[in-house]
């Protein structure tokens, strides 16, 4: 059917969700291509769940989350008026790229990086500006710098950045603030910034109380394990927050949410303690693989990328018969989440026939 509609839409590519656990009768099979957190929800939150929220599904959630808006102020020592809660920081950065762009605007970000950016740029009708990264998979900041110009509404960094798993230097990210108008907003987007254990690592909070135009996209999907709730928030200056309210989805963050996010932010010990065992596990597979000769981007995140070029498919063939499934980006290369231990054995087994294989 022919209808009318924005052209620009017809050209984007669409997220693709990682594919789930192959199916192969008789054996155990993993999903490592979404960057989940392989725990098993904590009792607590299940637990909170069932007792503060289950029991008034027929009533619409408060709609700007003020209990969880007023904790995360307090944890992170800001007021509540910098704090917006959205459905996964996928919708706290559509609020964003809605609030400031439109038509004949641009948004500046690296590219490969997450890929739903593309996406939200689209639908506010903006322009993306990408800016590929250098070949270590790091972000290029003089590139980014030099793409700044009137035109630009918003420059998004990602650290560590998705999918290369590369982490965001202080002095780079001070370098770039120092060059982008104080006008222009800066996105930080640390989703997995728990798990960056880069000693000369940026920390956006830290940029927050220095610069005025720095906002923050933070997430309870990945070191907190509540994907499935779809809850996360952004830090930004008042009059950021405001904006943003006001073209947040209604309703868009549920109750069921909002109590397992208070639920998780008390259980943060267990949660940190979960957090470490992936870094360590990640540190094992990332020394496996180096034993065996791989060459990749250090990762300072829940996964890793393999550059793998024109070999991607070839791989990628070869995870899937070992029962896993990765995050294959065609010609590029192929995005490892960190699973359970069972499943980062047979990475590493996988990795090593490859290699035999003379990859
Ligand atoms: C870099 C990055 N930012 C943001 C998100 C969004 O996460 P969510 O919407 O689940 O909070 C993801 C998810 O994969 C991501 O990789």
């Amino acid at each position: 059917m022919t209808y009318k509609h924005r052209p620009i839409i017809d050209t984007l590519a669409g997220y693709k969700q990682g594919k789930p656990a192959p199916t192969s009768p008789g054996r155990r099979t993993f999903k490592v291509s979404s960057n989940e957190n392989p725990f098993e929800p904590l009792e607590s939150v299940v637990e909170a769940i069932e007792e503060r929220s289950l029991v008034h599904l027929n009533r619409y959630p408060d709609m700007q989350g003020w209990a969880v808006v007023e904790r995360l102020a307090k944890e992170t020592n800001v007021s509540p008026g910098n704090i917006v809660l959205g459905c996964g920081s996928t919708e706290v950065i559509t609020q964003l790229v809605g609030l400031v762009s439109g038509p004949g605007d641009e948004i500046v970000y690296p590219w490969r990086s997450f890929e739903a950016y593309p996406i939200i740029v689209a639908g506010a009708g903006a322009t993306s500006v990408q800016i590929a990264n250098l070949p270590d998979g790091s972000h290029d900041v003089d590139g980014l710098i030099a793409a700044v110009n009137d035109r630009t509404r918003l420059v998004i960094v990602n650290n560590p950045n998705n999918p290369t798993a590369t982490s965001l230097s202080d002095g780079d990210a001070r370098r770039l603030m120092d060059a982008v108008p104080s006008d222009v907003l800066v996105l930080f987007d640390e989703a997995y910034f728990q798990f960056n254990t880069d000693s000369c690592t940026s920390v956006a909070m830290d940029l927050f109380r220095e610069y005025p135009n720095v906002v923050i996209a933070h997430t309870f999907s990945k070191a907190y394990g509540l994907a499935g709730l779809r809850i996360g928030y952004a830090i930004a200056p008042e009059d950021v927050v405001e904006g943003m309210r006001k073209v947040a989805l209604p309703f868009g963050v549920t109750d069921v949410a909002q109590v397992a996010a208070l639920a998780s932010i008390d259980a943060y010990e267990e949660l940190s303690d979960r957090v470490k065992s992936i870094v360590s596990e990640r540190n094992r597979v990332v020394s496996a693989l180096r034993r065996q000769g791989w060459d990749f981007p250090e990762p300072y995140a829940n996964f890793f990328w393999l550059p793998l070029g024109a070999q991607t498919d070839k791989a990628a063939e070869a995870f899937v018969q070992a029962g896993l499934s990765v995050r294959v980006f065609g010609g590029e290369g192929i995005r490892i989440s960190i699973g359970e231990t069972e499943a980062n054995d047979l990475v590493i087994d996988v990795c090593k026939g490859l290699k035999s294989a003379g990859l």
